[in-house]
């Protein structure tokens, strides 16, 4: 963050207001409200908080009109094509790359921390089959505290419940899947990497062991990387403001995992390979289209659009070049993958979206990645949780250690009626 020497004028009344300016290391600017109510009883008001700053943060860097997304100033690109989602988890949480030693130890520990309560997956086992895996997944996390209690040290706490997250999340979110479908659990396993022992634990089975393919590891790994942070989006905005009342981390993890479950943000994976499959069975493309051009009508092209990104979602492109790769290894074709690209073409030659900047973003081909992978579809979401968490975790860490830190306590304009009587029952 650079020095606060410009200030920003505000002339409210007959009386002028300074208010300082902030400017971040890639020159992004801020005018500083910290004071603003206490010097002229003024708040602001941004509904989607579209122009607001709930932090500062050293964690990512994206830039929506220039199509840039780092992590701790590392591109993405270069980490999807040279790093692990375990050495990304690392950069994350701990502001640097990992030396060989460190990643070694880190990978032993998830190891160590990978098996889960066997009275939780008995707890878990009941719950309703038709559940949707993310729901399950959020109750799970809550519930980790229950079955792993405070450790009185406060920094070992920290690292410790870190590392279990990270670790368990993964076998939880197999387990979920294994109890939505009525299945026995798979253990992880301790000669498997992070990526294989994920796919072991949803597809092995006692009639059907699984056959692990390098490819289809490498591509769970740059899907994971690709979703390991994205700064203030809906999810991390809860982990944090749900984590300012200092819960426990757990607590605020399972709240980011609610957010995420929406369709309108990590949901939309899932929202694509359904809308997709719909224009395939009913030939419908030109009406999707023409409905989500129509402004009476709700629906909207699942994939397109983002809050930030005003340009192409620099993940989107990965993920699309390594869809292409994936889908020519395996020799899979899928009919989605057709109508993706061809709505994509239509869409991008299209006023509507051209005028809106509306572009692809990661969600759309993330789904047709995880269908050759073999993930289920109401898995998606969850698949997108385990690569957030590294995020969420880094957010909240950096969060609780701010020494500027506060509750998080919005305001509002009140805009109801004003101060009405009482009218007893019986006189309404
Ligand atoms: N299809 C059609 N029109 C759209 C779409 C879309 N996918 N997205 C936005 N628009 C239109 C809106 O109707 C609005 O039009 P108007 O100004 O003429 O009324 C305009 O573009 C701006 O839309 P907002 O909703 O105000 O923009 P916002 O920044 O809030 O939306 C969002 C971002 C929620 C992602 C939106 O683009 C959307 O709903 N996309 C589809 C869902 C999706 O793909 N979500 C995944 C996001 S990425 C992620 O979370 C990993």
């Amino acid at each position: 963050m650079g020095t606060m020497t410009e200030f920003v004028k505000v002339i409210y009344g007959d009386k002028e207001f300074q208010l300082p300016l902030i400017v971040g290391t890639e020159g992004e600017k801020a005018i500083d409200i910290s004071k603003l109510r206490q010097e002229t009883g003024l708040i602001t008001l941004d509904t989607g908080y579209a122009n607001t700053g709930s932090c500062t943060s050293s964690i990512t860097f994206m830039d929506g009109e220039k199509g840039i997304l780092r992590y701790r100033g590392i591109p993405v690109e270069q980490l999807a094509e040279n790093s692990s989602f375990i050495e990304t988890a690392y950069l994350l949480i701990n502001k640097r790359l990992p030396a060989r030693q460190e990643l070694t130890e880190f990978s032993v520990l998830l190891n160590d921390n990978s098996l889960v309560h066997e009275d939780m997956r008995d707890f878990f086992e009941n719950f309703p089959r038709s559940s949707h895996p993310m729901g399950i997944l959020s109750s799970m996390v809550n519930a980790l505290r229950s079955f792993y209690p405070e450790l009185h040290n406060p920094g070992e706490e920290i690292n410790i419940t870190v590392t279990r997250l990270l670790s368990k999340l993964r076998t939880l979110a197999a387990m979920s899947y294994k109890i939505s479908r009525g299945h026995r659990v798979v253990y992880p396993r301790p000669d498997l990497t992070y990526g294989a022992n994920f796919l072991n634990m949803m597809f092995d089975s006692p009639v059907r062991p699984y056959d692990l393919d390098e490819d289809v590891v490498n591509a769970l790994n740059i899907f994971w990387i690709l979703h390991a942070d994205h700064e203030q989006n809906c999810s991390t905005s809860a982990v944090r403001m749900v984590g300012s009342a200092r819960v426990t981390l757990y607590a605020a993890i399972s709240a980011g995992i609610a957010a995420l479950w929406g369709p309108l943000h990590g949901g939309a994976n899932q929202a694509v390979i359904e809308m997709l499959s719909d224009i395939a069975a009913n030939k419908n493309m030109k009406r999707a289209i023409e409905r989500a051009k129509d402004k009476n009508d709700p629906f909207r092209l699942m994939g397109f659009g983002h809050r930030v990104y005003k340009t192409f979602d620099p993940r989107m492109k990965i993920m699309k070049k390594m869809c292409d790769t994936l889908l020519d290894k395996l020799k899979i074709s899928d009919p989605l993958l057709d109508v993706a690209i061809e709505l994509e073409q239509i869409a991008l030659k299209d006023d509507y979206f051209i005028d809106h900047n509306l572009y692809p973003n990661v969600d759309f081909y993330s789904g047709i990645v995880m269908r050759a992978i073999g993930i289920p579809t109401n898995m998606f979401t969850v698949m997108f949780a385990i690569g957030r968490l590294p995020g969420w975790i880094a957010q909240w860490k950096e969060s609780q250690d701010d020494p500027n830190w506060k509750l998080c306590r919005p305001r509002q304009i009140y805009t109801g009626p004003t101060e009405t009587n009482y009218v007893p029952i019986g006189k309404r």
